[in-house]
């Protein structure tokens, strides 16, 4: 049967509250992976707060934070299961159901957070938030959460040029793009869980790592890396994923305070990233690490190195995703 079958055939959503209440609430499992007080963990819990105050407490939105409940290997899985109802993965890690979703690690795509946020509201994103590879897997993607732009750290030396990366080994989030990035830079990679790459970095299985300043401050890398290369040589964006299933049986009265909510959380999610990022690059200046702002010279020395990125990956991230962000600057 097609999916269409199964549309008319399953309970349609209730009208009304759908005789939740206070005390017996409709519970939204909401799991991520990183720290309460970075940017995505500040987002989860407003927009939490948000449905309670707009639902009155008939829909809980219980948030799950720092890999508590499901981490990088197993959140994707409890999400098509239905044992978690939301997420909010860096939107990489999404590769495993679409490659596309690599986009956001090719080299220097985009220019600055206004051409990220044109990307987030664009047509061109839509092309993918509302792919049937999610239908497929009973995945809603609903909006783009923002964190930032990705710098390069280590603990042998500063990284100042391409030469420099030279046999170091990099924690990487997930997928080929970002291997064949370290690669292209002569460097070798592991993708590790984010729950497991502090550990991963104080024993030394890797030497080096990348992500942004609030990622990296709120790990506290600090403390188990020396070297920082402002580099933005990439980004780290989230996207809104719930099981399909469940969204779709949420009482109607109940979903448009849920979906308002979302929209104010997505807003402050924005807001958020700027500010917290900023914030977290002067801890890291503060916290005693060299702290090394590449020149445009040097940024420009490593776009032109990870060319070859484009070369491989362009077909499978595909030209229109591409030309498409592209054309937004
Ligand atoms: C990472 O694995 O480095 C990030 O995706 C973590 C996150 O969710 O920001």
């Amino acid at each position: 049967a097609c999916s269409g079958d199964k549309k008319e055939t399953s309970a349609p959503a209730a009208e009304g509250d759908g005789g939740y209440t206070k005390d017996k609430p409709l519970v939204i499992k909401f799991s991520h992976v990183t720290s309460i007080d970075s940017v995505k963990g500040k987002a989860a819990d407003a927009f939490a707060k948000l449905v309670d105050e707009k639902t009155e407490g008939k829909v809980k939105v219980e948030v799950y934070p720092s890999s508590q409940l499901y981490g990088d290997n197993d959140e994707l899985d409890a999400l098509v299961s239905g044992n978690v109802h939301m997420i909010a993965p860096s939107v990489t890690k999404m590769v495993k159901i679409d490659p596309r979703w690599q986009y956001v690690d090719m080299p220097y795509l985009f220019e600055n957070e206004e051409h990220v946020r044109k990307f987030f509201t664009s047509d061109v994103a839509k092309t993918i938030l509302e792919s049937n590879q999610l239908a497929a897997n009973d995945i809603k993607g609903l909006v783009f959460w923002e964190n930032g732009f990705k710098h390069f750290s280590n603990n042998k030396h500063p990284l100042e040029k391409v030469e420099d990366f030279k046999g170091l080994k990099f924690r990487a989030q997930a997928g080929k793009v970002l291997e064949a990035q370290f690669k292209a830079l002569n460097a070798g990679s592991a993708t590790i869980a984010f729950g497991e790459t502090y550990a991963a970095l104080q024993q030394g299985t890797v030497d080096g790592q990348e992500n942004t300043f609030n990622n990296f401050d709120t790990q506290k890398y600090q403390e188990v890396q020396k070297y920082f290369s402002v580099s933005e040589h990439g980004r780290l964006d989230y996207a809104i994923f719930v099981n399909k299933s469940f969204w779709e049986k949420i009482p109607a009265d109940l979903l448009t305070a849920v979906e308002e909510s979302l929209d104010e959380a997505t807003k402050l999610a924005w807001d958020l990233a700027a500010d917290e990022n900023a914030k977290s690059f002067e801890n890291i200046k503060n916290s005693g690490i060299e702290v090394l702002e590449l020149t445009t010279e040097q940024k420009e020395a490593i776009k032109a190195k990870l060319e070859p990125v484009y070369e491989e990956f362009g077909e499978v991230i595909t030209e229109e995703l591409i030309n498409g962000i592209r054309d937004l600057k």
